[in-house]
């Protein structure tokens, strides 16, 4: 694995392997990279999670970090994502995690000589999210196979959407949606169900906030309609089954898409999540380092 850009890349072996490091990182586990290597985080988007998780991942293992602020860049100057990496391969960088507005950005970057992880594309895919989201629902129920996952809320502009239904339904999870009907995505191939129906069967309630910087039209419901017509509320929580857990990549918009009582109530793993994003990151950046060990010697 040179890259690591989208759960399309990945066949279940390589999840399940990938998963299986970063539980054991969640264990304890430690793991150094045997020689310097320098990575940057290029992130043209904001981040919260995402960002400092790889920071943290990347430290933990042992890598030389460049601080890159986007903000303060070259960037700002005109200088485009394509002469933006080269630079940074110039100068020794062999990892640098990257989020961008644009979907698949990193098919401009095809042929550089250092390892490319995808931290989100627009509305394209957020593999380590799913990863980390993999990672929860794993050590929650052990496996995939049999699961009802119902996602809602914003599947259309979600990257998360689509990553973790691709991922679920290859790992042989039953996935649903829900949410306002026009932002559905045939393109998922996911049913769509109603929302009460959804929550009531479901083993993982996965909601997602509106992606208000990706729509062109202007809200079309209150916050407080959204919740009332889309969110977790408290009453529909209490139909969840019992055992069933409620998961959200955040940031939360509390009491739209969920409850403000919910983000932290005892179904919740909207906070395991983001524990666990370091691990799924820590994983990610060791398979990469391992597996290419050979490129980056003779680039
Ligand atoms: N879940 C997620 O991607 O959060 P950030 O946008 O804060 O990185």
């Amino acid at each position: 694995m040179q890259h690591f850009l989208t759960i399309s890349d990945l066949g279940n072996e390589e999840i399940l392997e990938l998963l299986e490091e970063a539980d054991a990182f969640s264990k304890g586990a430690v793991w150094k990279a045997p020689e310097p290597v320098f990575a940057a985080n290029l992130f043209y988007e904001p981040s919260t999670r995402t960002k400092c998780s790889f920071e943290v991942a990347e430290r933990r293992i042992g890598l030389e970090l460049l601080p890159f602020e986007v903000g303060a860049s070259s960037v700002q100057k005109g200088e485009t994502l394509y002469d933006t990496v080269k630079t940074l391969q110039s100068i020794g960088v062999k990892v640098v995690v990257i989020r961008h507005q644009e979907d698949e950005y990193y098919r401009q970057l095809a042929g550089l000589a250092l390892s490319i992880v995808n931290a989100g594309d627009g509305s394209g895919q957020h593999p380590s999210q799913c990863l980390l989201d993999l990672l929860t629902i794993k050590q929650e129920f052990g496996g995939f196979r049999g699961l009802k996952v119902c996602i809602i809320g914003d599947i259309v502009h979600s990257r998360v959407a689509r990553s973790n239904a691709e991922a679920l339904k290859k790992l042989g999870a039953t996935v649903t949606c829900s949410g306002p009907v026009e932002w559905f995505d045939p393109t998922m191939h996911l049913p769509y169900v109603p929302i009460d129906d959804g929550v009531a069967e479901a083993d993982v309630v996965m909601l997602l906030r509106i992606q208000h910087e990706r729509h062109q039209e202007t809200a079309h419901l209150t916050k407080e309609a959204y919740h009332r017509a889309y969110g977790l509320t408290v009453e529909r929580e209490r139909m969840m089954k019992p055992g069933s857990i409620i998961m959200h990549p955040a940031p939360v918009n509390r009491d739209v898409e969920i409850a403000t009582s919910l983000v932290e109530c005892s179904r919740s793993r909207i906070f395991k999540q983001m524990e666990n994003g370091v691990f799924a990151r820590m994983a990610i950046l060791k398979t990469i380092l391992q597996k290419e060990k050979a490129v980056f010697q003779t680039a």
